[in-house]
């Protein structure tokens, strides 16, 4: 009984190695408290009490649910790595903070509304749908890499709006959307997104609205332009780009803008293409590109948007002028019609004096 002390429950975490802890049959060097052999029925599972940091081992748990995560329910650090798991239902880890759950074979995931999980670790898994997860909106930090996604939503993760980080590198992403319709996608705290190792031909960056994002690393895909020139993203810093079969207008704008912003190529830039793998053109030494990667006309279309926009504003500023000019000439045309109409007039009235005066 005296286990349920606060004062032992705050030894024991704190100085687990030194401290004869009722609860936990074995601690591991990291601090957490290990269970092992854990097998169906799980009911008949000691499971220890009072601990907060929990690594189940050497343990095959097809199914990881509210039955496991009940008599779990004060851990705050869970680790439950390699344990073959299948499907894994968040509900009933109402103090649960960080989850490991990598290195399984999850496909099915769900999530109940109102958990406090801030880091989430699946990486290492076969997940291809994960919108599961918008439910957990206090997420901090989301590792998906090194699953079997192919195509994604990037509005999944909007409802989520502490995420800082989201990995989804070594995926099979073939397609990113920013959602339905033209509504901009807003992840106010995205420090740093992974996409390196997909298959993304194509990805619109124009509507994504993340104020803080700093690292993006688009490397190892099938990319030969964007449909900008990533303006809309103020707070970068570095960026992958190799590996990808860029389209050289494109990457050489790309650089020529990337050189001006404060991200500079030399720190700014991560990795680069070496030369033996470059068929096509190397662009500052680094970046490969191809003169006749897939259609550039979007390209030419949207050399920047903000271009275009300076463009067209140019034009109509232009088009007034001229609109302005035409009016002048014509008020002074109307006005020396006029004139010419009042001389005529004149004339007449001479004319007419005048053969008067002679039939007199
Ligand atoms: C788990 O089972 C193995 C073999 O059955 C045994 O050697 C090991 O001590 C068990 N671990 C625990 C914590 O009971
Ligand atoms: C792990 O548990 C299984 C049975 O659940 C046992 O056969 C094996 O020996 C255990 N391995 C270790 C390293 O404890
Ligand atoms: C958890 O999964 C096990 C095994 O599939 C199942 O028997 C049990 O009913 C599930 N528990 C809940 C709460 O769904
Ligand atoms: C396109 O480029 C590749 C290598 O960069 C080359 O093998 C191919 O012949 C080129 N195609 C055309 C139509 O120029």
């Amino acid at each position: 009984m005296w286990r349920k002390l606060p004062f032992l429950v705050v030894l024991c975490t704190l100085l687990p190695s030194l401290v004869h802890c009722a609860d936990c049959p074995e601690r591991a060097t990291n601090g957490y408290c290990v269970v092992e052999n854990v097998t169906e029925p799980y009911e008949q599972v000691i499971f220890p009490e009072d601990e907060r940091l929990v690594w189940i081992r050497n343990s095959s748990i097809p199914v990881f649910n509210r039955s496991l995560f009940a008599p779990l329910a004060p851990v705050e650090n869970l680790m439950i790595h390699r344990l073959k798991i299948e499907q894994l239902d968040l509900d009933g880890c109402d103090k649960l903070d960080i989850l490991f759950a990598s290195y399984n074979a999850i496909d099915r995931i769900s999530a109940v509304e109102g958990l406090p999980l801030r880091q989430l670790h699946l990486y290492q898994n076969r997940l291809t749908d994960v919108s599961a997860l918008q439910a957990l909106t206090d997420i901090e930090q989301l590792y998906l890499h090194e699953n079997l996604l192919e195509s994604l939503r990037l509005d999944t993760f909007q409802p989520i709006q502490q995420l800082k980080i989201l990995t989804l590198q070594r995926n099979r992403l073939r397609t990113i959307t920013a959602g339905t319709g033209n509504k901009p996608l807003v992840m106010p705290r995205l420090e740093q997104l992974f996409l390196q190792f997909n298959q993304l031909p194509h990805l619109d960056t124009g509507l994504w609205r993340m104020e803080r994002l700093r690292v993006l690393d688009l490397s190892h895909n099938q990319l030969a332009y964007l449909l900008t020139f990533l303006e809309e993203l103020p707070a970068l810093r570095t960026l992958g780009l190799h590996h990808n079969p860029w389209h050289c207008g494109w990457l050489f704008g790309m650089l020529e803008r990337l050189g001006a912003r404060e991200l500079d190529t030399d720190d700014g830039l991560i990795g680069m293409d070496d030369e033996a793998s470059c068929p096509g053109l190397r662009l500052e030494d680094r970046l490969c590109c191809s003169e006749n990667a897939t259609t550039p006309d979007p390209v030419l279309l949207l050399v920047s948007r903000t271009g275009i926009v300076d463009e067209l504003q140019q034009q109509v500023r232009g088009a007034k002028r001229r609109i302005e000019t035409l009016e002048e000439a014509q008020r002074k045309q109307s006005h020396q019609f006029g004139e010419l109409a009042g001389r005529l007039a004149a004339i007449e009235r001479l004319c007419t004096e005048r053969s008067m005066d002679n039939a007199s």
